[in-house]
């Protein structure tokens, strides 16, 4: 099946269920102090999930455009992709847990056509601590769901922060309890970083299994479907929001009990084609088999690379028909990235010459039946971002004429500085350009560059100040901020001071952060202020915020993560990565949450530095 046919027979099938199909949101949010874009069907419904009236009713279907630019690092795989689009439904206090399995059951097994013995299943595991039970009704029904379609279906345990990977599935299992790391939903994510106010709960999720010849043990241990690798894929997730966080952090229990149904049509249609690659498509294989043209490459030995650009060019596509334009502003320098990155990653695989003009008509053709409601601006497109490739190739040309009347000497940090400063020349570039020509670096490139940036930043310090004017942003936000300038000081001490800093404390308010570390001197003058200027490149410099769960001794011995309770921490771990993910500037285990990206910081302003306790000083510090 193609992805259109999968999105229609949804749509219908919902339809026939009593729901009444809504026009799906724009993916480019205005005025949302939350988010830059649309990231999940529910997120346009939050009124009504959180209790008001809804117009059309108490069931409601779509197919919403969503974009997760935090999943950018994470494209290359077999199945991330930035732009999705998630099929929805949602019950607004009407049916609940029953109708809700048993539908998407029939859907996928009768409509779609998937195998039954194929599909595993997830619930959660219960919360002690906030009084929240392990939810045996929903891994009943889908026991029962199981039976008649003549499965057996075990249920088991596997905590996820206990005994993680190594456990594996053993003969007849497939309703799988996890912590609230897997089966738990809000928009911030687990259960402890659900955002205050928003609706939320267990959630129960399918998996589709494309057989045991897809695990790799060695890398990722045994296969479970919560597991990373390419065996299990996520298709399908079923919230029971019937929580609402409460400014005290606890949970209290809505009026009526949702559901907020949300599939990936990509993963869904690949799964409908026993396809582990959702790249294999209708709405990306075209464009994948054109860059095999235009390259003389093939897919299969280049395919992070042509995963990377197709991804990006299609969310460019669907950005720029909904009239947003490359800027160097939020949205806008979203889009000039995803663009910029398409055609650095085509420069590697020796596409020299514009290409968006052979690429685009194909995208568009595949959204032809998109609302004009939604891509406003689909006659733009080519025209829009032709002429930004244009820009972006010219300014690479001028970049390599400068590079190349440089060189000769080898080139410095500052020099490279000045060609992104100046020429808009990307770092990397210029690092790529050297790599190709042989010209040498100096030994001290990086650390000449930054210190480069942070000059510039001390020449206009103002950019960044006040990009949320208008109170828009609360408390929870601005803890956020917090939170992650935290790590970027902790980073700054680690580089400036000594390695061997650690933190030992750390206490945010929405008003300041405050960090404990050890250190065996008082911090002078010039040393708060160097780091002060460090925190503030890093700032300037917007660099990506991403994290991702991996097994602990991967996070400690091979990403080499900053973590102070080793000793401590579960087998399965998050861990926040700021800037290069090959060479982070920061890179810590942490549960969250985190801004997108550095650049929404502020001004960074260390207010004191004091003793807290023997060998241990304290740093307070604002955002302004
Ligand atoms: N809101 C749920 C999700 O995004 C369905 O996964």
């Amino acid at each position: 099946m193609n992805a259109s046919e999968v999105r229609q027979k949804y749509l219908d099938f919902m339809k026939s269920k009593g729901h009444v199909q809504v026009a799906p949101a724009p993916l480019v949010l205005e005025n949302d102090p939350t988010t830059l874009f649309t990231g999940s069907g529910m997120q346009p419904l939050l009124p009504y999930l959180l209790g008001k009236a809804h117009e059309d009713g108490t069931r409601l279907t779509d197919s919403q455009p969503c974009l997760r630019l935090q999943d950018i690092e994470d494209v290359g795989d077999p199945r991330h992709t930035t732009v999705f689009e998630m099929l929805g439904n949602w019950s607004l206090g009407d049916y609940f847990k029953e109708e809700q399995i048993r539908n998407f059951f029939t859907f996928l097994t009768k409509e779609v056509g998937l195998n039954p013995e194929k599909i595993y299943v997830t619930c959660f595991i219960g919360s002690e601590k906030y009084g929240i039970p392990r939810d045996d009704e929903a891994a009943k029904i889908w026991q029962q769901v199981f039976k008649e379609a003549g499965i057996d279906a075990k249920i088991v345990e596997i905590n996820t922060a206990e005994n993680g990977d190594k456990r594996g599935i053993r003969s007849g299992e497939r309703i799988f309890f996890y912590n609230d790391k897997e089966n738990w939903w809000s928009r911030g994510g687990g259960i402890e970083t659900t955002p205050i106010g928003d609706p939320c709960g267990p959630d129960s999720e399918v998996f589709y299994d494309f057989g045991e010849d897809k695990q790799d043990v060695e890398k990722y241990g045994q296969s479970h479907p919560a597991s990373d690798g390419a065996r299990f894929m996520e298709i399908g997730n079923q919230v029971f929001m019937q929580y609402r966080r409460k400014e005290d952090g606890t949970f209290e229990e809505l009026d009526k009990k949702n559901v907020d149904f949300g599939a990936g049509l990509e993963r869904i249609t690949a799964a409908s084609m026993d396809s582990y690659d959702v790249f294999r498509i209708s709405l990306l294989k075209p464009i994948v088999d054109k860059l095999e043209k235009l390259s003389g490459k093939a897919y299969e030995d280049n395919t992070a690379e042509m995963r990377i650009i197709a991804d990006h060019l299609r969310g460019a596509y669907l950005l720029t028909a909904q009239g947003l334009k490359p800027s160097n502003k939020q949205q806008g320098y979203a889009l000039r990235r995803l663009i910029r990155r398409a055609i650095l990653k085509a420069l590697n695989l020796g596409i020299e010459d514009n290409f968006l003009a052979e690429v685009l008509p194909l995208i568009s053709e595949n959204y032809q039946d998109l609302p004009d409601s939604i891509l406003t601006n689909r006659d733009d497109v080519l025209d829009t971002l032709s002429r930004e490739e244009q820009a972006f190739r010219h300014t690479i040309r001028r970049g390599i004429k400068e590079l190349n009347r440089l060189k000769e000497h080898g080139l410095t940090g500052k020099e490279l500085f000045m060609l992104q400063d100046t020429y808009g020349f990307p770092l990397e570039l210029s690092v790529e350009e050297a790599k190709r020509q042989d010209i040498t670096l100096s030994d001290d490139w990086q650390k000449e560059f930054d210190a480069a940036l942070s000059e510039q930043r001390e020449r206009s310090k103002t950019a960044s100040k006040g990009m949320f004017k208008g109170g828009l942003e609360d408390h929870g936000e601005m803890s956020t901020k917090y939170h992650t300038a935290t790590h970027l000081l902790l980073a700054a001490l680690q580089q400036l001071i000594s390695p061997d800093i650690c933190q030992k404390g750390s206490n945010i308010t929405a008003d300041r952060m405050r960090l404990d570390f050890n250190v065996d001197h008082k911090l002078e003058k010039d040393e708060l202020q160097k780091l002060e200027d460090q925190v503030n490149a890093w700032i300037q410099a917007d660099l990506p915020v991403v994290h991702d769960e991996y097994d602990k001794s991967y996070a400690r011995d091979t990403l080499k993560a900053h973590g102070s309770f080793w000793d401590k921490y579960p087998e399965k771990l998050t861990v926040y990565t700021i800037g290069d993910f090959d060479k982070p500037t920061s890179r810590e285990v942490c549960g969250g949450p985190h801004v997108e990206h550095t650049g929404v910081l502020g001004h960074f302003k260390i207010k004191k530095e004091e003793s807290s306790s023997a060998g241990i000083r304290r740093i307070k510090a604002i955002l302004e």
